[in-house]
This record gives structure tokens, C-alpha cells and sequence, in this order.
């Protein structure tokens, strides 16, 4: 079964909002793992908008399971994850004006580099993964670069489920996206990576996803965050973690 990598930045982003010390995300992460994630991910921006480098270094601590952090290719940072050394780095393009990771990351544009830092981070110890869209040249181009993982990208399929959802469209969009994971996720296997896959992904339309056999982890934020605001983060990951163990089930939880 897939594993559950919960992304936490958004515990930090509330406490930047008031540039104070709480919420704080080593708190959350314990909370996060007390509710089944087995995963903690976090993004070390390089404008450090929400997850700073003293919760990257205590989480390094506290986390008892797997710390993934996700990371562009910026020296600074890649300096910084070889001295706290995560379990898993997973590789993200970074774009000062965006909201969040917008698109994957172009890794037959940035071969050399993407290549250069997957070997520092490898010869660490640390498990390289990459963000990138569901295409079988970018996947095999991280594997080319020297990844072990790759992320799929799920926001497309997540938009399409949103405007199904709007009646925006009547869901061939989202059927299209499924199928566009599909295949991406037999390239990755192929290839002879762990394929994860995240953006996006909500109780209302996680099942489908889930229900794919093969996928190694899933990376959720937003949505889990969302509700833990009303249930309390052990619950809500919990509830994520039973949609995704249970996979074929429809999907929705009332009131989600
Ligand atoms: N995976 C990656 C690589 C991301 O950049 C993000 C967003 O930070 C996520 C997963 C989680 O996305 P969401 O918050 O939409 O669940």
C-alpha cells in the first residue's frame, strides 16, 4: 500500500502570518505521525515564506518516520539539506511568484544540474525524488539525472475533478488525467523508479488515484490541513490514511 506523506507547510504558514512561534510545525508533524502519516514533507523555500531552517533542523530530530523535504536546486538549500541530511529529497521547481509548486520540474531543461545535485544528495544517503507533470520524458529524464523517485504531478486531474465538481465540465477532463497517471506511472515502473504522486489530492477525489497499484507514496497538504482545522490533524490524517487503505472506496466523506 502507498504510503501517506503529509506536507505541513501550511502549520507554518499560518504562524508567518503573524510572524510569531505557533502553530508549530514540529508539534504538527508529531500530531501528523500520531495519526498514521508516514511520511513528514516539507518545502524549504528560498524566500523561507513558511517553513524555516530551525524547523527543518528540529524536524530532523522529532520525526520518527520518513522526512522528505522538497527543495529547488538553489545552492543555499542544497547546502543546507546535505548538512541535515532528510531521508528523502524530492527535487521542485521554484518560482518566487507563485502561490504554490505551480507545474514539475522541467528535468530534460535542467538535466545538468538536476544531474549534479541528485549526485550530491546521493552520495549523502538521501533518497532523490522528482517533481515533475506526468510525461514518460521527464520521468525518464530524472531517472537519466540519477533519481531514484519520481513525484506525478496530480494537479491537473485535481483541477479537472474541482470544475467536475462546479459542472464546469462533466468529468472527461478528470477521466483524461487518471488515464495520463496511469501511464506515467507504468513509465516510472518501467524506468525502475518508486513513483509517488501529489498535488492537489483531497478526500473527495484521492480514491481513484489510490486505487492504482503501484504508487509508493502520496504527498498531501492542503486538504488535510484544510480539515484538520475541524477535526483536529491526528483525525484528519487518519481519515486520509483509511481513504487510501481502503482504495477502491468512492471517495467522499460527508461534510469533506
Ligand atoms: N507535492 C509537491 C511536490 C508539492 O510541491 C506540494 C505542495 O507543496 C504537494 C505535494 C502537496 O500539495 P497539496 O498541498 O495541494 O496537497
Amino acid at each position: 500500500m502507498a504510503q501517506l506523506g503529509v506536507n505541513i507547510d501550511h502549520v507554518a504558514t499560518i504562524r508567518q502570518a503573524r510572524q510569531t512561534v505557533e502553530p508549530d510545525p514540529v508539534w504538527a508533524a508529531a500530531e501528523a505521525e500520531l495519526g498514521g502519516a508516514d511520511c513528514i514533507t516539507v518545502h524549504l523555500r528560498v524566500d523561507r515564506r513558511h517553513i524555516s531552517d530551525r524547523d527543518v533542523r528540529l524536524l530532523r530530530e522529532t520525526v520518527r518516520g520518513k522526512l522528505n523535504m522538497e527543495m529547488s536546486l538553489d545552492e543555499e538549500i542544497v547546502a543546507i539539506a546535505l548538512q541535515i541530511g532528510p531521508d528523502q529529497a524530492t527535487l521542485v521547481p521554484e518560482n518566487r511568484r507563485e502561490i504554490t509548486t505551480e507545474g514539475g520540474l522541467d528535468v530534460r531543461a535542467a538535466a545538468k544540474r538536476t544531474g549534479k545535485v541528485a549526485r550530491k544528495l546521493a552520495d549523502a544517503g538521501v533518497t532523490v525524488s522528482a517533481f515533475v507533470d506526468p510525461a514518460a520524458a521527464q520521468i525518464r529524464a530524472a531517472r537519466d539525472a540519477g533519481c531514484q523517485a519520481v513525484e506525478l504531478h496530480t494537479g491537473r486531474y485535481a483541477n479537472a475533478c474541482l470544475a467536475a465538481t462546479r459542472r464546469h465540465n462533466p468529468g472527461e477532463q478528470a477521466a483524461s488525467a487518471l488515464a495520463e497517471l496511469r501511464e506515467a506511472l507504468a513509465a516510472g515502473v518501467d524506468a525502475g523508479l518508486t513513483v509517488h504522486a501529489g498535488h492537489g489530492l483531497t478526500y473527495q477525489n484521492v480514491a481513484p488515484v489510490a486505487a492504482m497499484d503501484g504508487f509508493g507514496e502520496f504527498n498531501i497538504g492542503h486538504g488535510i490541513i484544510a480539515r484538520a482545522v475541524f477535526v483536529g490533524l491526528r483525525d484528519a490524517v487518519g481519515e486520509m490514511k483509511q481513504l487510501i487503505s481502503s482504495k477502491a472506496q468512492a471517495g467522499t466523506i460527508r461534510g469533506g
